[in-house]
């Protein structure tokens, strides 16, 4: 019998928080109860990883990043490196998420670098990929988040990219409101994991999440599709309160 991929939601708080507010958000994420169904990590700014993972001890929510250097170590003032992540207790890291490719400008080889370097430690890295709305308009989705792809098997091999978690966040969706129709997207997942299969990966065993606009309403009707095996959280993973009830809605399929 085929294992059911456990679903996976993580929160992706990006550049907001502050100590305080943190801490009250995070006491209330603690009470989460664990689910056999579904695995939560919440990806806080760098400053506030310890805080995090202090908090959530003991509780069914872990702790991942939002980025990685694609250094090990050394002279790279401003860097976070992957082994420093490790350290802080991270369980998984983001990568290639489209703000870093468009205002940081990481590229694909950059992004398949970083992919590298976390499996390498043992990171499980989160590999972002989607398309921009003109893209989309132009036909090209499906073309641009295959090479996406491609940059990073090239890099790192069919073998080790049965561990990295793809999210589907295309850019158009993405702190817009405007979510990708559940039909949209999976059309997009059953995509990704077929040019995985093509390629050699052991695509039945990758999670392939969706991100952008993810809420407490849509989420539901976002699960139920086959090929998404959770999602990737922005705005409403920084409410306790919908970033729970997405959790929830995870757990119930
Ligand atoms: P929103 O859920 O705010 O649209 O953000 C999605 C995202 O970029 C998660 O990485």
């Amino acid at each position: 019998m085929l294992k059911v991929r456990k679903k996976l939601v993580i929160g992706n708080w990006k550049m907001n928080g502050c100590l305080e507010r943190n801490a009250s958000l995070l006491a209330e994420l603690r009470l989460m109860g664990s689910s056999e169904r579904v695995e939560v990590v919440v990806c806080p700014p760098f400053p506030y990883v310890s805080q995090a993972k202090e908090i959530l001890a003991g509780s069914a929510v872990s702790v991942g990043a939002q980025n990685l250097s694609s250094f090990k170590d050394g002279a790279y003032t401003g860097d976070v490196s992957g082994s420093m992540l490790l350290d802080l207790g991270c369980s998984l890291v983001i990568v290639g998420h489209s703000e870093r490719r468009s205002v940081f400008g990481e590229t694909d080889h950059v992004v398949a670098t970083k992919v590298a370097l976390a499996l390498e430690l043992g990171l499980k890295p989160i590999l972002c990929v989607g398309e921009t709305l003109a893209q989309r308009e132009a036909g090209e989705a499906e073309a641009v988040v295959q090479a996406q792809l491609d940059g990073v098997l090239a890099v790192v091999g069919a073998a080790l990219a049965s561990d990295v978690v793809v999210a589907y966040e295309p850019v158009w969706a993405i702190g817009t409101g405007r979510t990708a129709t559940p039909d949209q997207a999976e059309v997009m997942h059953a995509f990704i994991r077929a040019h995985l299969e093509r390629s050699g990966v052991a695509a039945q065993k990758v999670k392939i999440l969706y991100g952008g606009s993810v809420t407490a309403a849509n989420a539901p009707l976002l699960f139920v599709k086959p090929d998404i095996d959770g999602a990737l959280v922005g705005g409403a993973s920084l409410v306790a309160e919908s970033f729970s009830l997405i959790c929830a809605a995870a757990a119930a399929i």
